[in-house]
């Protein structure tokens, strides 16, 4: 049975990576500082797979504790979500997410060479495109940050892509996620935003509950179809599976791999508004407003390399993500027990 590392693992997508992962028959084990994430996420994984979880509360920074684990048990790939993720917050407090992130990252490569663990999953982000001249993306894109928390990934994939020039051992996956919504089927897992959040499904999904009184859609004067921003949503648990095909396709191939994972298609605001109302029933108040500072008019991937060398493609659709997204939601107004 393979031993799969996980950071981070307590996370929004490490928790539902982690539940795809024991399915499959991995042994995995979590390392998480919880700074971002609760205990119970992990508790509520090893009841919905009936598999147990083995966990560490470390922090990526802590070198010493790190490296112990993995002086104390043999790895055979790590997935590595661990990280700060809010780009408002990456703006006001940069040095907290290049410390975090970036150092963390370090640590995590240093520890993996001394253990001669060479097999890594990195989640990397389409923020890495920047502002994007045209969708669908390739990955051969050029790349841009445009904020701290951009700046952390692309460093990131810089290191990595140097890393693999060093030692052509390494089997390297950087993944680029687009807009990660839904939770799973059951509703005991997904999404906790801390405060008031930015991004728009969770806020779609407060406001629903009530815990808000109105959306506000950032700007319809964009070049679009409905002149609201457009967005490559992809659910969680089709983002996941994702991670077993790219586990599988670095265990048998050195190198280092980029892939986009997304639908390969766009939605507007208002689409997801509509789909939102469609799924569940409910109304969606909302107000149009200024554009978000920072914002691209349309972002979707061109996921035709993940399908052509993983195999991989999605199956859930704006509804599933709406349904599953509420379904999560209703049955958790305030996110884990805190
Ligand atoms: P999340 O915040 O739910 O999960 C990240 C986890 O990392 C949390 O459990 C947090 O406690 C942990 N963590 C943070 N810093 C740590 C440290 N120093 N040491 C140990 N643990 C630490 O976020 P998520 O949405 O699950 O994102 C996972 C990864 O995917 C992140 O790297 C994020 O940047 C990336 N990503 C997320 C999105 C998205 O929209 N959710 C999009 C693109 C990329
Ligand atoms: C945001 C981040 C990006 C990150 C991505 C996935 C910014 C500037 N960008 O991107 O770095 O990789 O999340 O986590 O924060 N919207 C509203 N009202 C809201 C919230 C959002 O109209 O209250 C609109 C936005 O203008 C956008 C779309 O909804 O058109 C999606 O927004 P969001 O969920 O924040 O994702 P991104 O903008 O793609």
């Amino acid at each position: 049975m393979q031993k799969i590392l996980v950071s981070g693992g307590a996370g929004f997508i490490g928790s539902h990576t982690v539940l795809e992962l024991l399915s499959a028959g991995y042994k995995v084990i979590v390392f998480d500082n919880l700074s971002n994430s609760n205990r119970e996420s992990l508790e509520r994984v090893q009841k919905l797979s009936g598999r147990t979880i083995e966990f560490h509360k470390i922090d990526l920074l802590d070198k010493e504790s790190l490296g112990k684990l993995f002086r104390d048990q043999r790895f055979d790939a790590v997935i590595h979500f661990a990280g700060l993720k809010a780009v408002g917050e990456s703006v006001e407090k940069p040095l907290l997410y290049y410390q975090n992130n970036v150092a963390g990252t370090l640590n995590l490569c240093e520890c993996m060479i001394e253990a001669g663990l060479k097999q890594l999953v990195f989640s990397s982000s389409a923020t890495v495109y920047g502002d994007p001249e045209s969708s669908p993306i390739p990955e051969e894109n050029p790349l841009k940050a445009v904020n701290p928390y951009g700046a952390t990934k692309l460093i990131i994939e810089n290191i990595l892509r140097d890393l693999y020039q060093s030692d052509p051992e390494w089997k390297i996956a950087l993944l680029r996620y687009f807009n990660p919504v839904g939770a799973h089927e059951s509703g005991e897992i997904g999404e906790d935003p801390n405060g008031i959040p930015n991004n728009l499904m969770p806020f779609v999904t407060q406001v629903a509950v009530g815990q808000r009184e109105k959306l506000r859609v950032f700007g319809n004067d964009y070049p679009t179809k409905d002149g609201t921003g457009v967005r490559d949503y992809i659910h969680v648990k089709d983002l996941a599976k994702g991670h077993l095909k790219a586990l599988e396709k670095i265990s048998g191939e050195k190198g280092l791999h980029v892939y986009n994972l997304g639908t390969g298609s766009g939605s507007s605001v208002i689409e997801v508004i509509n789909a939102f109302e469609k799924a569940t029933g409910l109304k969606i108040p909302y107000e149009i407003t200024e554009r978000r500072p920072g914002d691209a008019a349309t972002c979707f991937a061109d996921v035709s390399k993940a399908k052509r060398e993983l195999g991989w493609s999605t199956e859930k659709d704006l509804y599933d993500m709406c349904r599953d997204a509420w379904n999560w939601q209703q049955k958790n107004p305030d996110g884990y027990p805190h």
